[in-house]
Parts: C-alpha cells; structure tokens; sequence
C-alpha cells in the first residue's frame, strides 16, 4: 500500500466529517471539543458527547488539527501527552488539553466554563535528555537502551505480525530486512499506549515504509495479508516445526526440507538421517521442552541448583537471569548464572553440579563447554557474540512435588515430573556485571546498547567486558550500574529491558 493512502488519513479529518456535523443547534461555534476514549470507555463517551451536543456543543468524533479542547478522564498525563504526540497534529500547541472537570463545569453552567489551573493536564514528560551531542535528539530514542520497554506489550497485534515477517526474513537469510522488523517491534513494544492510526506513527524511530504499511494494514483490516500468506506458507510451517526442536538450527532444517520432508515422523524413518545426541534429546522431550516454562518452575530449579551448589561450595552465588529476571512469567528455558566471590573457584562448580544432578537422576541431557575465557582475548577489541565463559545447555527433569502450585502440565498428563531446558554460565567474578548484563537481555535490548555504545560513545561492549576505544582502556565494573554510568545512560531496571 503506498503512502499516498496514509497521508490524506489526517488530512480528511481536517474537514468536519458527516459524523462531527451536529443535528443540534450549535451554540459556541469557536469551540470543538473531542472527548478522548482512553479510561472514559465507549459508552460513557457517546453519552457525553450526546449531552454536550444538546446543550450547544460542537463534539467531533475523530481528534483533528480543528479541535479546539480536548477532554480526557485519563489523569495519567504523560501517556495522554505521549499519545496526543504520536497523533500528528500541527495545532497541538493550541490546542486546550482538559481534564474531565472542565467538561462537567460546561455542561453544569450550559456554556464553556473558564478554564482554571486545575483543569489543565499538564504536560509533564520530562525534557529531552541531555545525552551527548552525537545522540540525535528524539523523543523515543532509536536505541532500546534508551527506552523503558515493559512487559506489558500494548501493540501485540502489530509486533505479533511482525516477529513473523521478520522470523521469514530470517528464514530466507535477509538479515537487513529481518533486524529492520525487530527493531520496529522493540520500538511498539516501548509505546506505553496502542498504536490506533497510522498518523501515531509519525516521528517513532526505526519503521520503515513497509513496516507503516503493514501496520496501515492492520488497523483498517484487522489483519495483514502478506503475514496470512506467509503462515500457510508451507516452507515457512516446515521451518518454523523443525527449528522448533533442540539442536535443529535454520541450515539443518533447511537441508530437510530441500529434501522434501515435512513432518517429524518422515525424519524419524528416514534411515539417511543420522541426529547427533543434542537432536535426539530435542526430539525425546519435544512435548515437555515446547511448552512453556512457569516462574513457579524456574523457581524451583533454581533451589535445586542452589541446594547442590552448596554441598560443593558454600559462598556460591546463584542468580536467575534472562526472561525471568525481566519479570516475565513463562520462558522457554530457564537461565542462571552460577559463580564463586574467589575469581578461578568457580571454574570447577559446573562440573559438580552436573554430577549432581546425574546423581539425583535428574540430569537429561547435558552439553558442557569448558571455558575458553582468558584476560588476553580481550584485546582482540571486537565484539564477540558468543562469550568464553564455562557453560552447560540441560535437560533437567522436574518433579511436581518441588514446584509451588505444581506442574504447567498438559492435559491427561499424570507422570508427576516434567522435562525443562536450563542453561548456566559460569564467568569469574570481575566479569560477572558484563554477564548479568548479557544474559538479562532481551536479545534485542543487548543488541542496541552494544551499537550505542560503539556508535554513540566509541565503546566495545560485550558479554565479557567495556572497551573504550577513544581513551584505549578497559572500564571496570562491579554491577550493571556501572556499565549504564560508563556508556553515559540512565539505568534501566531489568523489567524495564523487554525490548
Ligand atoms: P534466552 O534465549 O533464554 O532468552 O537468552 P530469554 O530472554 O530468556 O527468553 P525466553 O523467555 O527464555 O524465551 C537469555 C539471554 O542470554 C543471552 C541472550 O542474548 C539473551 O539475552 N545469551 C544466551 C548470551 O549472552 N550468550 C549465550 O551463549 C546464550
Ligand atoms: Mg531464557
């Protein structure tokens, strides 16, 4: 759809349409009221629209540069503010934002009451930050690590669509294109409103003209096109099942499909076939390892990693990262990293736990990657993306009985346990802020303070370490503080870095 189409969008709204035309009498023809939904609701609104337009009133149904007041019940101003913003209005300036008082007032006096201070929502979002003069001045940054991204995802219908376009962009190997999608769906997941026309697009970071197309799409139709056709797409079904399985990345998926399988039992019987141990496991647990994970759960491995840690060492420090240390209440896997205050002890505190768990007869599956970390890789000065710290990807078995409010189940399953993906890292402590940091994530979130910091502040971040090209040094730090101070950033908590 071309652009043409999204631009008269706010234009059209400029003349009164049929539905703003009153049948009252109109009284105060030099005001235009709109009455905003949000925290008013549907029915509330058409019936004060209604009693405005008796008493005189000029009420348009869809907010334009000719409105004059607009009356919200929403007393959370900064995401009214952020939404009238987002709106693309050239007379917002002039335009009298006012509380629902003021409406009340009107109504009660029959004519427009005098506004007073306590009418006003005031807009209150904070002045742009002050960062260095090489950050372009916006206000949403394009930089997740500039911007408080909650779980709470608003636009889920948009980003939904979007995570498969760019899952199929992947899937084709057009990486631009693919990371041109995620950053568009980190961006709407940081809108603390929803996305309701297009013209809210204008001045949001990172959407291109397809993806304001796609969005165009969807809010006129409800659904995008290009997205259904993808979806019954029997490459892309074909590709998503296989990589869906431990151990099946995109090229091993790829090669099975070119040799025209489709399903998981053509691969289980096809004799040529040989899966390594990883894929076995992947395909043994498939029904427990796909569904997902609960906090409660993730919880519960974390005592009983907490529990045979100790037996080995009892200053061990266990922390759960990734999704859950985010605040988000499933995950695919369950991350945590596991170190010792005395730098080098904790090289061998995988090794025990493995066999721990082996002996509790716990232990499904387990790849051990010793370390390859050491103080001299560092001054490689290039970003790595898979770090050098000791780890483990497993499969552990969890019993009903160690979870509070017992196991996310599937229906009819009474075996009393369930299989779970858990990965542990393992850096020496004067790394671990890095690896906190790394291993929170989100991916994308990690992403975008990594090019911040290389493009903005001439940095190398990475899970290891912060490299400061400019003064040639490397800057220590003991907590993700730290790392946000250096790089010159408000903090951001975990929960706030579900980009
Ligand atoms: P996950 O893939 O587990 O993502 O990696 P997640 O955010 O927890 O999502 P769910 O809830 O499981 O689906 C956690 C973080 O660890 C980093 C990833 O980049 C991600 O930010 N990570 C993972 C590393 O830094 N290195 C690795 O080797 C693996
Ligand atoms: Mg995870």
């Amino acid at each position: 759809m071309s652009n043409s189409a999204i631009v008269p969008w706010v234009r059209k709204r400029s003349k009164p349409t049929c539905a703003s035309v009153p049948a009252h009498v109109v009284k105060f023809k030099e005001v235009r009221l709109y009455l905003v939904e949000r925290k008013m609701g549907c029915s509330r609104r058409s019936f004060l629209t209604q009693l405005a337009r008796t008493k005189g009133f000029i009420v348009d149904d869809i907010l334009s540069d000719d409105i004059t007041h607009v009356v919200s019940e929403d007393s959370g101003s900064s995401s009214l503010w952020a939404w009238l913003k987002g709106c693309a209005l050239e007379n917002l300036s002039k335009m009298q934002v006012l509380h629902i008082s003021w409406f009340t007032d009107s109504m009660r006096e029959g004519k427009p009451a005098t506004i007073e201070t306590r009418h006003l929502i005031q807009d209150t979002s904070p002045a742009l930050q002050e960062e260095s003069a090489s950050v372009p001045v916006s206000v949403i940054s394009q930089y997740a690590c500039q911007r408080q991204t909650s779980t709470d995802n608003k636009n889920k219908i948009l980003t939904d669509a979007f995570e498969i376009l760019a899952e199929n962009y992947e899937f084709n190997e057009l990486q631009s294109s693919c990371l041109a999608f995620r950053r568009a769906v980190s961006v709407l997941k940081s809108l603390p409103w929803t996305l309701q026309c297009i013209g809210a697009t204008q001045g949001l970071p990172c959407l291109r003209e397809h993806t304001k197309a796609v969005i165009e799409e969807i809010l006129q139709c409800g659904r995008s096109f290009e997205v259904e056709k993808i979806l019954s797409s029997e490459r892309y079904q074909t590709l998503k099942l296989f990589t869906s399985v431990f151990g099946v990345g995109l090229k091993t998926a790829e090669k099975w499909y070119r040799r025209g399988l489709r399903s998981f039992s053509e691969i289980l019987v096809e004799p040529s076939i040989e899966l390594n141990r990883m894929q076995k496991s992947g395909f043994l647990h498939y029904g427990d390892i796909s569904r997902v994970v609960t906090k409660a759960e993730a919880l519960a491995l974390g005592n009983i990693i907490d529990e045979a840690v100790h037996l080995v060492t009892s200053d061990a420090v266990i922390t759960l990262t990734g999704g859950f240390r985010r605040g988000k209440e499933v995950g695919h896997d369950v991350d945590f990293i596991v170190t010792t205050p005395e730098v080098g002890k904790e090289e061998c505190v995988l090794r025990h736990l493995i066999d721990s768990f082996k002996k509790q007869g716990i232990l499904l599956y387990s790849d051990y990657r010793p370390s390859t970390f050491h103080v001299s890789k560092l001054q490689c000065q290039r970003f790595e993306a898979m770090d050098y710290f000791a780890k483990c990807f497993l499969i552990l078995r969890l019993e009903a009985t160690r979870v509070d409010g017992g196991l996310s189940c599937a229906e009819g399953d009474n075996r009393g346990w369930r299989a779970i993906r858990v990965d542990l890292v393992s850096p020496p402590m004067d790394r671990y802020a890095f690896a906190l940091l790394g291993w929170t994530g989100s991916t994308q979130f990690d992403r975008d303070m990594r090019r911040f910091a290389r493009i903005e502040r001439r940095m190398i971040l990475d899970n290891h370490t912060l490299y400061d090209k400019r003064k040639e040094e490397f800057l220590t730090a003991r907590s993700e503080e730290d790392i946000f101070a250096h790089l010159g950033l408000e903090y951001l908590e975990p929960w706030q870095r579900n980009a």
